[in-house]
């Protein structure tokens, strides 16, 4: 056992390989979803694991104090797929601690900042002090597929779910020891694409250059999504999107992530992306079409003359406010079918989309939030940024609850989140603590 009980909390919760997209790992996110809630009836809350025809969610709650305000505190217990395996240093659902820094999948994405605030409520409550304000803890396990069953269950449960404001660390710190306040998040739209040639696979000597392959195809079609400025191609894609404003730009050009840090992080050749956009405000504001994964033909070891029956390709667009993920689809289906030779068959499935979020930092809460976040880093000023990442829920939230949320993240550019080795600081989990007791006097 981990001397550090705080510690012992976390690996305990990083062993469950609760990965919500994979089947296989069911009984994973129950028995996840069944520690956790477990974790809050220990520090006094009732708490419930509502069913879901996909993974559970966990509501957790005090007995309400009359005249005190509401704070919903809102994570996630699923994390993403762990391939390719091999890459990893440690075995991902074997939590590793060396210089300071905890090695796992979810460590930061998000099992490490959500465990922060529950254990920033269970030292307030040990020290014998009254919580400031009354509590929801809303810990789901789609978060990393879309949250599918997380708007149903808003209206539900809606007037149990009430509250002033909601708390979210799930987003990134500009640097270490830089309190980050984000007052903003991409909205998301996902698709995928099957192209159809001949009706099965075919020799490549015998008929090659007779019919269309439609790997050729598919290449050509994924081409016309971009220009040679880095712009998306699709007629009204841009038609919704609000210019930056130049505050923004000013105070992100201070910033200590400039484009040469951002190249370093990528670990890629050169940078690219739309012209007249600095790095950090492609990621930030601007939209995009992006390719997640495409297959077709012989993948195995050697050569194998096919000419394969089918290609396909999975796309994500990244939206920014006021785009709509609906509109968005519609536009890029429309786009792709116009563009589409009539050699092959087109078939096209739209997946998850989310609405991208934007909220005023200087408003009454975002100052509460800053002001604590000051104080759990060290009196250092915060940096008010927009994140490129993705949380659909928080736009549900306001439409939904008619609340904002307080993106709060803890999470370093560096942390590897989706990746091989994800990553975080102890320093991170205990700064995370901190912020809870912080941030509940100063929303209090
Ligand atoms: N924690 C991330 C979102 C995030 C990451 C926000 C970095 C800001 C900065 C979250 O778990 C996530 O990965 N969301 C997905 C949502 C998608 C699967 C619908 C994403 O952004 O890809
Ligand atoms: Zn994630």
């Amino acid at each position: 056992m981990n001397p550090d009980p705080q510690l012992h909390d976390l690996f305990t919760l990083l062993r469950f390989s609760s990965i919500s997209t994979d089947p296989a790992h069911q009984p994973q996110m129950q028995a996840c979803a069944a520690w956790v809630a477990e974790k809050m009836s220990c520090l006094g809350f009732s708490s419930t694991i509502h069913p879901t025809p996909g993974h559970p969610i966990v509501l957790a709650r005090k007995k309400p104090s009359p005249g005190k305000k509401t704070v919903l505190i809102y994570g996630h217990y699923d994390v993403q797929p762990v391939d390719p395996l091999h890459l990893w240093t440690h075995p991902p659902f074997e939590p590793h601690l060396e210089n300071g820094i905890i090695t796992a999948r979810g460590a930061t994405d998000n099992k490490g900042q959500f465990l922060a605030h529950i254990l920033g409520v269970q030292e307030t409550l040990d020290s014998g002090t009254e919580l400031p304000v009354n509590l929801i803890f809303l810990i789901e396990g789609e978060e990393e597929i879309g949250s599918p069953h997380l708007p149903a269950f808003l209206e539900q449960h809606r007037e149990e779910l009430a509250c002033d404001v909601i708390v979210i660390s799930d987003t990134g710190m500009i640097a270490p020891g830089l309190p980050t306040f984000t007052y903003g998040l991409r909205g998301i739209a996902a698709l995928e694409l099957f192209l159809t040639g001949p009706d099965k696979d075919l020799h490549s000597g015998i008929y090659g250059g007779a019919v269309a392959n439609p790997i050729t195809v598919l290449a050509r079609l994924l081409g016309t999504l971009h220009d040679e400025q880095g712009r998306v191609r699709i007629p009204g894609f841009y038609s919704q999107v609000r210019e930056l404003q130049s505050w923004e730009r000013e105070a992100w050009k201070k910033l200590p992530l400039g484009d040469s840090d951002l190249l370093q992080l990528t670990g890629s050749p050169a940078l690219a992306g739309e012209d007249g956009y600095s790095a950090l405000e492609r990621c930030y504001a601007r939209p995009t079409a992006e390719l997640n994964g495409i297959s077709g033909g012989y993948q195995g070891e050697g050569t194998k003359t096919v000419l394969p029956s089918r290609a396909s390709a999975k796309l994500t667009f990244r939206l920014v406010p006021d785009q709509d993920p609906d509109i968005i689809l519609e536009q890029a289906c429309q786009h792709l079918r116009e563009h589409c030779p009539r050699t092959v068959h087109l078939e096209i499935k739209t997946g998850h989309s989310g609405k991208p979020y934007l909220v005023d930092p200087h408003n009454p809460y975002g100052q509460a939030a800053q002001r604590a976040l000051a104080r759990a880093f060290d009196h250092a000023e915060p940096a008010l940024i927009r994140e490129g990442g993705s949380i659909p829920i928080v736009a549900t939230f306001k439409e939904v609850l008619g609340v904002d949320t307080l993106l709060l993240g803890l999470a370093l550019p560096d942390c590897r989140a989706h990746s091989p080795n994800e990553n975080f600081p102890v320093a991170n989990f205990k700064a995370g603590i901190r912020l809870n007791q912080e941030l509940l006097r100063e929303l209090a």
